[in-house]
């Protein structure tokens, strides 16, 4: 008697979330996509190991704009070039929003950039382009770091050997120099550990058990599992950068900046009476970690992926590692054809922050609560 009277309040409540989704729907009408379950949306109906591929079949029937339902979780998403590109890049300040990724958010606090939005990612997306382009970032300056760098990997070469973790020392040492103004031993334990727990964090991310943590925070922290050892390392990373910040604190010259960290923190003090100013210690911390993991990562993983594709077509060897002047030119353009034709980067997670129309779809973000306002592209 007792378990049926649970079972008839479950199927109670099942049936009210139902009704009530069901209601908001058609109070904010959003593009076509396939129905859902109460409570766990569509999830049933995207592959949990990759994603992108059930959405790419589902647009075949919805179309390159379709609403799906991620848990409670209502996203809109964008499917195939023009789609992307009319949305990101032609209305681009339209889109400009960043979507709550609630991994992101317990690693960083909301702090940051490349979690934030408005004021907060403004100021800091403009200190940060400024300053990364003053140390050389996508200049001269920065090719001959590279150079320098791409020596030491290749006293590191044997053959055979495992690129995974070579390169990976490679180009973060590369954004060390930028971020913390010192490169590090390829073997240097303490280095060798954080890309590991940087490995195993995007590792984790794009994992299914990642994915259930972004869906469903609230029930993910209350369950025992790995997402909690994945939390204490992330939090080992932030002790990391917090000890090479007491360091820089201790030891700056602000008429001699050395780095990303003596910019942040000469500017921290040129603003410390400006109620309004983002420059504080919290988004230095978080915005150095968004760096670190977002420049390793993202750089080794499309290296990687290039090598293999030399090693599937060796045809296209020759061309790359020729040395006439359109070298530079043929290798960067590889890098990038391996990065789109791989599909490294398959997903982004944007937010439009006003009533907005993709393709002949008008999307109403302008009338959803903020934090639930955001494109899965
Ligand atoms: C092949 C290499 C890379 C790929 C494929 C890549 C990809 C991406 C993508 C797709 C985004 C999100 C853009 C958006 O939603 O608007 C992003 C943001 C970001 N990336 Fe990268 N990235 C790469 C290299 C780097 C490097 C080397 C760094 C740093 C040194 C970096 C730092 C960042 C930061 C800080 C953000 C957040 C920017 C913001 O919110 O304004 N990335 N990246």
């Amino acid at each position: 008697m007792e378990f049926s009277g649970t079972l008839i309040l479950a199927g109670l409540i099942l049936a009210l979330l139902w009704l009530w989704s069901m209601k908001n729907r058609r109070k904010y009408p959003l593009p076509p996509g396939p129905t859902g379950l109460p409570l766990i949306g569509n999830l049933l109906q995207v592959d949990k190991h990759v994603p992108f591929k059930s959405m790419l079949k589902l647009s075949e029937k919805y179309g390159p704009v379709m609403t799906l339902h991620l848990g409670w979780q209502r996203v809109v998403v964008l499917v195939g070039y023009d789609t992307v590109k009319e949305a990101l890049v032609d209305q681009a300040d339209d889109f400009v929003g960043r979507g709550p990724v609630a991994l992101l958010l317990k690693v960083t606090k909301g702090y940051g950039l490349a979690i934030s939005n408005g004021d907060r990612w403004r100021q800091l997306r403009r200190f940060t382009l400024t300053t990364l382009r003053d140390f050389g970032m996508g200049r001269k300056g920065m090719e001959e770091w590279i150079q320098e760098e791409s020596q030491h990997l290749v006293t590191h070469i044997a053959a055979p050997f495992d690129p995974r973790f070579l390169l990976s020392c490679t180009v973060s040492n590369v954004i060390c120099c930028l971020v913390f103004g010192q490169r590090f031993s390829y073997d240097d334990e303490r280095f060798l550990s954080l890309l590991k727990i940087i490995s195993e964090i995007l590792k984790f991310g794009s994992s299914p058990l990642g994915g259930m943590y972004n869906v469903f925070p609230w029930l993910m922290e209350r369950l025992p599992g790995h997402q909690h050892t994945v939390f204490s390392q992330a939090e080992e990373v932030k002790k990391f950068i917090m000890t090479k910040i007491q360091e820089h604190m201790e030891t700056i010259n602000p008429s001699v900046p050395r780095d990303y960290i003596d910019c942040f923190l000469t500017r921290l003090s040129q603003e410390k009476d400006t109620p309004t100013s983002e420059f504080h210690y919290d988004n230095l911390v978080s915005t150095v970690l968004n760096l670190f993991l977002a420049g390793t990562e993202t750089t080794s993983t499309t290296i990687r992926y290039a090598l293999s594709v030399l090693i599937k077509y060796p045809n296209i060897q020759g061309t790359v590692t020729s040395k006439t002047p359109p070298r530079h030119h043929t290798s960067s353009s590889m890098l990038h054809s391996g990065n789109q034709a791989c599909g490294i980067h398959p997903f982004t997670f944007s937010a439009s922050h006003k009533d907005t129309a993709v393709g002949t779809k008008d999307l109403k973000f302008g009338l959803i609560r903020p934090k639930h306002r955001f494109p899965l592209v």
